[in-house]
């Protein structure tokens, strides 16, 4: 559409074309000082009729920022077309043409080039069509008698796409981070337990086998030495020291794996390291195993073992319990372990402190199994620990 009054508007061509506008870091026109490195041109695409209003704004915006290429379109047609072939940094729209009206124009943008910021220039625009237009995703509008608006607006326009773009790709950079700090974590946790089973075996097998070796040698010695007290008691205290090392041994390679855990299964693990924590705490630990567990995946089964023995651990350092109920159950199709202490009750502050790196750690091997670890504490009645896991993840291929 035509504009109103072309003359008053050459007064205020020239007061705009004035401004000592330049291109900032992200492409857009403001009035800093100029950047080391010249930016990529800016591309316009301007949607109107009028042929003095086409030659007017660009005049505007070239005077602005010489790089500024503009191209004119009427139909929606060529609109769309110039829309798929370039992607454009900027759309400034008329609002009433003859072959179709800003909406249409609003909802072509938006379909195509969504994240374009989008601006009306028109001479006929209400105030209520413009706020329509602005909750429909217009970035701004300026009247065509009040053109002297033009150049702010396009810079903030600019300024701000190219302050979303820069958050959107910080964000994304997080996203990456985190992702990649997951992996890492869960790489070195495999690792890890691929290094204990091997030292538990190593320390187990060789350690074992080799002082099972010296102790039928010392029987032997005791046969041959039959004068002397001193000799025989000599070899008795090493014989006793020898077995106490073994039990040593087979106590520090099942610390490090249980082997109950790859030949019986979690359920009969944690059976098992229950009724440890219950002899070594003297803590009353009670036991409720309601699966029927076939021998799950073994990634699996060591991540929920491991979630159940930071607990135990957490427990005996924190809460000053007399009491543990331990719950193992299949609800649905998920795995669900709980823990409930009687102790002094976990709070708020701790279970998000900055600090909680045990109970961030649990969270992570069930948030890489697809399942969370929730914590509840009630001040002076205890703290109640669960664990929920999808089961699908008990047969899936590179848990960890
Ligand atoms: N069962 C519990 N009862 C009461 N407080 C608890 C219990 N479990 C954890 N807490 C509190 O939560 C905090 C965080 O636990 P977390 O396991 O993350 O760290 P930690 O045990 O102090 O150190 P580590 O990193 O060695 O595990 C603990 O310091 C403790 O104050
Ligand atoms: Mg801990």
């Amino acid at each position: 559409m035509k504009l109103a009054h072309p003359k008053k508007l050459a007064v205020r061509r020239t007061k705009a074309a004035a401004l000592p506008l330049t291109a900032n870091a992200h492409g857009s026109i403001s009035q800093a000082a100029p950047p080391a490195s010249t930016p990529a041109a800016l591309r316009v695409l301007l949607v109107e009729d009028s042929a003095m209003d086409v030659a007017l704004i660009k005049h505007m915006l070239l005077a602005a920022r010489r790089d500024t290429s503009v191209t004119n379109v009427d139909t929606p047609e060529a609109f769309e077309t110039e829309l798929k072939l370039r992607v454009p940094d900027l759309i400034l729209s008329d609002y009433t043409l003859p072959t179709f009206d800003g909406n249409r124009a609003l909802e072509i943008a938006r379909r195509i080039a969504p994240r374009v910021p989008f601006i009306f220039v028109s001479g006929t625009m209400g105030e209520e069509v413009a706020i329509d237009m602005l909750k429909q995703g217009a970035t701004d509008y300026v009247l065509k008698n009040r053109l002297t608006r033009l150049l702010p607006a396009v810079s903030r326009a600019l300024l701000e796409t190219g302050q979303r773009r820069e958050r959107e790709a910080a964000d994304e950079k997080l996203r990456r981070a985190h992702d990649q700090l997951r992996a890492l974590t869960g790489h070195l946790q495999f690792v890890r337990e691929e290094e204990r089973t091997r030292i538990a075996r190593e320390v187990h097998d060789e350690l074992g086998q080799a002082l099972t070796g010296l102790r039928l040698d010392l029987s032997w010695l005791a046969g041959k030495v039959r004068s002397g007290r001193e000799p025989q008691l000599k070899i008795k205290n090493m014989s006793a020291h020898i077995d106490a090392t073994i039990q040593a041994i087979r106590r520090i390679a099942t610390e490090l794996r249980p082997g109950v855990l790859d030949t019986l299964g979690l359920a009969a693990a944690i059976e098992w390291q229950a009724s440890e924590f219950q002899e070594r705490t003297g803590i009353c630990c009670e036991m409720k195993i309601e699966v029927t567990e076939k021998i799950w995946e073994r990634n699996f089964s060591t991540a929920c073992f491991r979630i159940f023995q930071e607990t135990l651990t957490n427990i005996i350092r924190h809460a000053h319990a007399t009491r543990v109920d331990v719950r193992l159950a299949q609800e649905g199709d998920e795995l669900v372990l709980t823990v409930q202490d009687n102790g002094r009750g976990i709070t708020e502050r701790e279970i998000t402190g900055a600090n909680a790196i045990g109970l961030m750690g649990m969270k992570e091997r069930a948030n890489q199994m697809g399942g969370s670890v929730q914590f509840v504490g009630q001040t002076g009645l205890g703290t109640t620990v669960t664990m929920r896991v999808p089961l699908a993840a008990a047969v899936a291929e590179g848990v960890r």
